[in-house]
């Protein structure tokens, strides 16, 4: 993806660094931050500065490969996969991962470079998942369509041109005149902020609506497709994916619209045979409580938005049943979410 007439992926090793765009920043800053080792990329993917499913993968692939140049002992690397592990539970690509970098490592003469060369493949094959989704799903996409995205499943999502952005990027690219409705405006405004810049670099005309606006402009008349990512999808069909993704589901059912869940297929868990087994994060109440801005003075605030004293709850994800979604796109194909 182009920021400024530059090429820059999301996630990318150099000079024996890791190296993330830093999404808290975004869409005010655009800065670059360093991981030197592998409990500095733990901290990053902890504290949301990459987020996103492929880019927590790719993050944790590297992270894994910091932790086993640093020590290839068994006890060390299994120590860092489990630190690695805890830093966010639901996003699948991070196990597919840190588990495929472990396996490659522990099975090589010379661990650190295996590591390392597992962890750029996990990478590249990401950027080429996410191509290939975006040529499979502008199949559906109609000239002149208004579409609905939930939160951000675009290039900073992923290493590359993303999962559910990714068709619309195609879509554009090949000449189609579309419209996106973006969301996630709450907590942490991920569509606001993230998808809203990237649609914005990319030229591709786009409103940022509340989250709870879709039922109103799907009555209207006004959504003819929602397309979604996921952070793990089941054996079953049923989709994990940022907390209000239900909700939109909801929605295209009784209003006969189309539901797509793109996502490439190291995001799904066959191991999950359906939703009720994939674990919700819970994140701090705070990020309910406060948002962050700028000021006019244009420097970066965080203020309360809500009665200090009450209580409140902030779970990131929420499931998707397999039955409300159309199809699943994946860089190996479309499929009903019962396949
Ligand atoms: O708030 P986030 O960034 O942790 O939300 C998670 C996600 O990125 C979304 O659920 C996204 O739609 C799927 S990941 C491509």
């Amino acid at each position: 993806m182009r920021v400024n007439g530059k090429h820059h992926r999301t996630v990318w090793w150099e000079n024996n660094t890791l190296k993330l765009i830093e999404q808290n920043h975004l869409p005010f800053r655009f800065t670059v931050y360093n991981c030197e080792d592998y409990r500095q990329s733990c901290k990053a993917i902890d504290t949301m500065i990459v987020r996103g499913a492929g880019a927590i993968g790719a993050t944790a692939a590297f992270a894994m490969a910091q932790a086993i140049i640093e020590n290839d002992d068994d006890a060390f690397i299994l120590k860092a996969k489990l630190a690695i592990e805890a830093t966010r539970p639901t996003a699948q690509n991070l196990f597919y991962a840190t588990n495929r970098v472990y396996q490659a490592a522990i099975d090589a003469n010379n661990r650190k470079e295996a590591a390392l060369l597992c962890a750029q493949a996990i990478a590249d094959e990401d950027v080429r998942a996410c191509q290939t989704i975006g040529e499979l799903g502008n199949l559906k996409i109609i000239d002149g369509m208004n579409i609905l995205t939930h939160c951000n499943a675009g290039w900073l999502a992923f290493v590359d041109y993303g999962s559910a952005l990714a068709p619309i990027y195609s879509a554009h690219h090949s000449g189609k005149k579309i419209h996106v409705w973006v969301d996630e405006t709450r907590p942490r405004g991920q569509g606001a902020r993230l998808t809203a810049w990237e649609l914005a670099n990319e030229g591709i005309p786009h409103t940022i609506i509340p989250d709870n606006a879709g039922a109103y402009y799907a009555s209207l008349g006004k959504i003819d497709m929602i397309i979604v990512g996921a952070d793990r999808i089941a054996a079953n069909g049923d989709v994990a994916n940022k907390i209000g993704t239900f909700e939109k589901a909801i929605v295209a059912k009784t209003f006969g619209i189309p539901f797509y869940v793109a996502a490439p297929s190291s995001t799904i868990d066959l191991n999950c045979m359906s939703g009720k087994e994939i674990p919700i994060e819970q994140r701090s109440a705070d990020e309910v409580r406060y948002q962050q801005g700028l000021n006019k003075k244009g420097l970066l605030e965080t203020v309360l938005v809500c009665n200090s004293n009450s209580a409140a709850e902030n779970p990131a994800f929420d499931i998707t049943p397999y039955s409300y979604i159309t199809d699943i796109i994946t860089e190996k194909g479309m499929f009903k979410p019962a396949y």
